[in-house]
């Protein structure tokens, strides 16, 4: 590992909580009831059937309270906790097991599901259990104006230019558990590759954009992720 890295920026998708038992979106067992992910996250799909859009959410918040971290979420607080120089995770996830492994330094570009953000008055609040088409907003009491805030396809994922500033300033780009298949998260590897970074993927297997990155490491994030951090904390020690 390069003596130099200071500053890292790690992005995770769905990949690093599938050993925790949430299904990603894109695997075998990436299809919920027949549909395609497009089709029941979109702006657009929740204007035309908004129960069912609840449902798949739902359905999903409800199996957050069943699952826990696992060894990669783990070891990436590790990492938040030990790292001495600058990191950033960025999540596009909307699971909590970061949060609950103890990151901090974490962005959710994708929203969170256990929040809800109300449409008529615009606030975001912490949510759990099921959300319904009259769910009540905590904040103006308004009923059946909630939906999880969640960035749904189509729509502007949150804190970019954050992430864009961290990408371009990094020594050192991660990329777990993510198949490259989502813009704008899929074209982080290059912003960062082209201001000098060095990028390396951790994933099951390669993924649309391995070609980008200049190390892949394959296998499961719970093998990869601990053995990566450990070379990372032992190289900061010896430098
Ligand atoms: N360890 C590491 N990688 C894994 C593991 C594992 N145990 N299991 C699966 N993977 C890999 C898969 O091989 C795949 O490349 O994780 C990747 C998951 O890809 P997707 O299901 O496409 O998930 P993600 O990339 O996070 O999706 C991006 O798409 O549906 C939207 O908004 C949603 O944030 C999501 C975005």
């Amino acid at each position: 590992m390069n003596q130099e890295v200071t500053r890292i920026v790690v992005l995770t998708g769905a990949g690093i909580s599938a050993e925790s038992g949430l299904a990603t979106f894109r695997g075998d067992d990436g299809l919920w009831e027949g549909h395609r992910v497009e089709d029941v996250a979109t702006p657009e799909a929740f204007a035309r059937d908004p129960g069912l859009v609840h449902q798949f959410y739902n359905a999903r918040r409800a199996k957050l309270e069943e699952v826990k971290p696992n060894a990669a979420h783990l070891a990436l607080a590790r990492l938040d906790a030990e790292w001495p120089g600058e990191l950033l995770v960025v999540t596009q996830n909307v699971d909590d097991l970061h949060e609950r492994a103890g990151s901090k330094r974490l962005i959710h570009m994708h929203g969170e599901n256990k929040k809800a953000w109300c449409l008529r008055c615009d606030e975001r609040f912490a949510w759990t259990g099921a959300m319904g088409l009259d769910a009540e907003c905590r904040a103006c009491g308004t009923a059946g104006g909630l939906r999880p805030d969640i960035v749904w396809f189509g729509e502007m994922p949150y804190e970019m230019e954050r992430i864009e500033d961290a990408l371009r300033e990094c020594d050192l780009f991660a990329s777990i558990g993510t198949s490259g298949a989502v813009y704008p998260a899929a074209g982080f590897v290059q912003t960062a590759r082209y201001c000098g970074a060095m990028t390396v993927e951790m994933n099951l297997e390669p993924s649309q954009g391995s070609i980008f990155f200049d190390e892949v490491r394959i296998g499961p994030a719970s093998d990869v992720v601990p053995t990566w951090v450990e070379e990372l904390l032992q190289s900061a020690q010896s430098s």
